[in-house]
């Protein structure tokens, strides 16, 4: 007779002896953040390697593997310059910002994703997002309310890639369940933006396949990365191989209850939540 796995505690899932998110006044935690902000300020992105114990990383795969048959498939080609979406005929044709890149993507959307897994047993810890607000220098931090965005799982096959965009978000939570056998590289040119100048040479060297200012954070499995995708172009390079590349992606915002627009939700998940 086959028993139920017990459901493992966020001691089980979370390295709390290397990441001591438990104890928020110690002086291990107060150095973990200072790091993690000097790392921050210097690059963008903050990567914080063996976050979840090794040994838990296959409870995640697994999780997200079972809810494969469940995810929505965006295949489209779209600019990275969504801002601009809205008047994109003011621009003559030859713009850097008609420049298109490939979005082959698996999403999992967060009603699929069970209250009582592991992925969301990490997820709802109030610990975490109290260090997350701290991370990212907000007094407070809550969980969106939102069913379908609030924690999601993108699943990049072969072939599979993520284009050139910039974030909505001032800043991104991401967790590394899985990376490709090779290819599905996370790239990140950190402040090619900023809030007075889209910087359009830079990003149109970029596109013609200028490599310089572009950093390659090394994510591993079990990798937590905080990354401020606001202003910072990104991408994940196609994969290849058979081994999909598995994220998790964590959402967060200053007010409590926050849902995101429905043409979001339906872009990701091909569903909105009304
Ligand atoms: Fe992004």
């Amino acid at each position: 007779m086959s028993q139920r796995q017990p459901i493992p505690s966020v001691h089980d899932l979370i390295d709390l002896d290397r990441y001591p998110l438990d104890q928020p006044d110690s002086a291990e935690l107060a150095s973990v953040i200072t790091d993690a902000h000097e790392t921050l300020d210097d690059t963008g992105v903050c990567l914080l390697p063996g976050f979840v114990r090794t040994e838990a990383v296959p409870l995640l795969v697994a999780e997200a593997e079972s809810l494969m048959d469940q995810s929505n498939r965006q295949d489209r080609d779209d600019i990275a310059f969504g801002h601009y979406r809205h008047c994109l005929d003011t621009f003559p044709d030859s713009h850097v910002v008609h420049r298109t890149s490939s979005f082959r993507i698996n999403h999992i959307a967060g009603d699929h994703v069970s209250a009582h897994g592991p992925l969301r047993t990490i997820y709802h810890w109030q610990q975490l997002t109290d260090f997350i607000a701290r991370l990212t220098r907000h007094p407070v931090l809550h969980r969106v309310a939102d069913p379908l965005l609030d924690c999601n799982v993108t699943i990049l096959g072969p072939g599979d890639t993520h284009g050139w965009h910039y974030d909505g978000n001032h800043f991104s939570v991401t967790l590394m369940m899985q990376t490709a056998e090779d290819g599905g590289r996370f790239e990140f040119y950190p402040n090619i933006a900023n809030p007075d100048d889209d910087n359009f040479p830079a990003v149109e060297r970029l596109y013609d396949g200028d490599r310089e200012g572009i950093l390659t954070p090394p994510l591993e499995a079990g990798t937590l990365n905080i990354f401020r995708g606001r202003y910072s172009l990104h991408h994940v390079t196609p994969v290849t191989g058979e081994r999909p590349r598995i994220v998790s992606i964590f959402s967060y915002h200053q007010q409590p209850g926050m849902i995101f627009p429905a043409a979001t939700q339906k872009n990701y998940t091909g569903r909105t939540a009304a």
